[in-house]
């Protein structure tokens, strides 16, 4: 049987999910020890905990093999001259994922514990992240970057494995003259 709660709208004006089953948000409190200037983030904090990006989740029923359906909106800014970036996970067990921009212009960045590597990804950008690469995307634009995942209700996420490598070692940040980015390696 099909049923009426494994379908959602997607609204292509806003670029969101009418009928998200979970919805979060990452501030720059949950984010801190990630970015490269500790004093700036603490600057912003005594000003405002900024929201960094907001997850939409459709999952359907933890049944093998399904898909769950999701949509970052990930804030334009710096802290810093660093600009924002999601966390960053590896997946717990073996399942790729695919990542579509719809909005934006950004980076993303895949590492493993030896390598690390650094893709354009903007409005029409797809990429396929096979399983064993951590992920993070970064907005280097002046517009809300947002992208659809596309991954298995089995993938789990890991975060510890990637504060346990020292995280990425890859920094996206203003240049001095403000002009573009610049990639610098910790
Ligand atoms: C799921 C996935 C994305 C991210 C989301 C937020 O496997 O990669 O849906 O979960 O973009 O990023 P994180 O999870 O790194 O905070
Ligand atoms: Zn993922």
């Amino acid at each position: 049987m099909i049923l009426e709660k494994d379908f959602s709208f997607f609204d292509w004006e806003y670029l969101q999910l009418e009928k998200p089953t979970d919805i979060y948000v990452k501030k720059l409190s949950d984010m801190k020890e990630h970015f490269i200037d500790n004093s700036s983030v603490l600057k912003i904090l005594d000003f405002a905990d900024l929201v960094l990006y907001k997850v939409e989740k459709f999952e359907p029923e933890k049944r093998k093999g399904n898909l769950i359906f999701s949509v970052t909106s990930l804030y334009p800014g710096t802290v810093g001259r660093e600009y924002f970036f999601t966390q960053g996970h590896y997946h717990q067990n073996d399942f790729a994922e695919i990542y579509i921009c719809l909005k934006g212009k950004g980076l993303l960045l895949l590492k493993d514990k030896n390598n690390e590597q650094v893709y354009n990804f903007e409005k029409g950008s797809i990429s396929h992240i096979n399983s064993n690469f951590a992920h993070r995307v970064v907005n280097i634009g002046d517009e809300m970057l947002k992208f659809i995942s596309v991954y298995n209700v089995d993938a789990g996420f890991d975060y510890e494995k990637v504060i346990k490598e020292g995280g990425f070692s890859t920094k996206i940040v203003k240049s001095e003259n403000s002009k573009g980015y610049k990639i610098e390696t910790l």
